[in-house]
């Protein structure tokens, strides 16, 4: 592999973890858990993998991915094609390289049980992740967002975390779990999640998913249905992750993901409340430089505002 750059400044600390910079590749582009070992070596410094489904599944009818070029945006309904827990979890554990995978864990369409699924796919994969995100906030799966109401996500979270706890050796740390979110929540959603996070002691809140709105889009391809993510999503997501930061006093860390496609948009994510930052649509526009140089032109924000550690600008524009 070529050395990379390392930037002293972009290392940082969560859930007793070392990450060499913030920056990680958002779900959905690994579904399959196929390219790990390519994507460390393209430069990011955790990934995550998924979102997996318990069974296999094709997703959605194809055309079901839209490239808004002149919005810099993409529109996707892929509706979790999957090869399964199975197929996923023998590749996770095959890989060759180091480095942080998180595991997006989902539902099949068809499921019965969809609480059953989250927990088969934590129990499938957790022996070899960094994380579990999961995914209450796709669009393109019919009735997964209503996890996201309180008592329904109480007790999904107290479900998955006394699954953990069977999975957690004496002594050990257990594994950190996720929840990721949609940007299109109200402001009571939005406190009723942090209420869970908290009262729960969730390890951290992923925000945010795609969006389901539509504003102020240049390409006709807009009217197509799916999930929104790339530019127009920076400023919807950003103010959620800045409000969930506020509501939760900083006190549940927060991975800031939407719309990021350089070092500005990356800071400006860590300053709104980000200790951990994603992307995904700005890499298919600007391809695997990219990365390097979001790590180059964030370390120089930190530089420019005088910050020694990146941990010391994580929600400073919190008012
Ligand atoms: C996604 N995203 C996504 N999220 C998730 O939790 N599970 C998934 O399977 C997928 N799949 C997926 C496919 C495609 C084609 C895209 C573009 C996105 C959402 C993704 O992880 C991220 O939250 C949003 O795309 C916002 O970030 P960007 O793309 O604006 O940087």
């Amino acid at each position: 592999l070529p050395r990379r750059r390392d930037f002293p400044l972009l290392k940082t600390r969560l859930w007793g973890r070392d990450f060499d910079s913030p920056i990680g590749l958002a779900a959905g582009f690994d579904k399959d858990a196929e390219a790990i070992d390519g994507l460390f070596a393209m430069g990011f410094d955790f990934v995550e993998a998924g979102t997996v489904t318990p069974r296999p599944q094709a997703g959605n009818p194809k055309p079901r991915l839209f490239r808004l070029t002149e919005d810099h945006a993409l529109i996707n309904r892929l509706g979790f094609n999957s090869r399964g827990l199975e197929a996923f979890a023998a590749r996770l554990a095959g890989r060759r390289t180091r480095g942080w995978v998180g595991v997006n864990i989902g539902v099949n369409k068809d499921s019965a049980d969809p609480i059953a699924d989250y927990v088969a796919g934590l129990e499938a994969v957790a022996g070899h992740a960094a994380y579990i995100a999961v995914n209450v906030s796709s669009p393109n799966t019919p009735g997964l967002r209503e996890f996201q109401a309180r008592d329904a996500l109480a007790v999904l979270v107290e479900t998955l975390m006394a699954a953990r706890a069977m999975l957690t050796p004496e002594g050990r740390r257990p594994l950190p779990l996720l929840i990721k979110i949609a940007p299109d929540l109200h402001d009571d959603a939005i406190a009723d999640i942090a209420v869970v996070a908290l009262e729960l002691a969730v390890d951290g809140l992923i925000i945010s998913n795609t969006t389901i709105a539509r504003d102020n889009l240049t390409s006709p391809l807009g009217a197509e249905a799916g999930g929104l993510s790339g530019k127009p999503l920076f400023d919807r997501s950003t103010a959620l992750l800045n409000a969930m930061f506020r509501v939760t006093e900083g006190r549940v860390p927060l991975i800031g993901v939407g719309g990021v496609a350089s070092g500005a948009d990356a800071y400006a994510k860590i300053r709104a409340g980000a200790s951990l930052v994603q992307l995904y649509t700005a890499l298919i526009y600007q391809g695997p430089g990219l990365i390097d140089r979001i790590k180059a032109d964030l370390d120089a924000c930190l530089v420019a505002d005088g910050f020694t550690h990146i941990a010391d600008a994580v929600g400073l524009d919190s008012g």
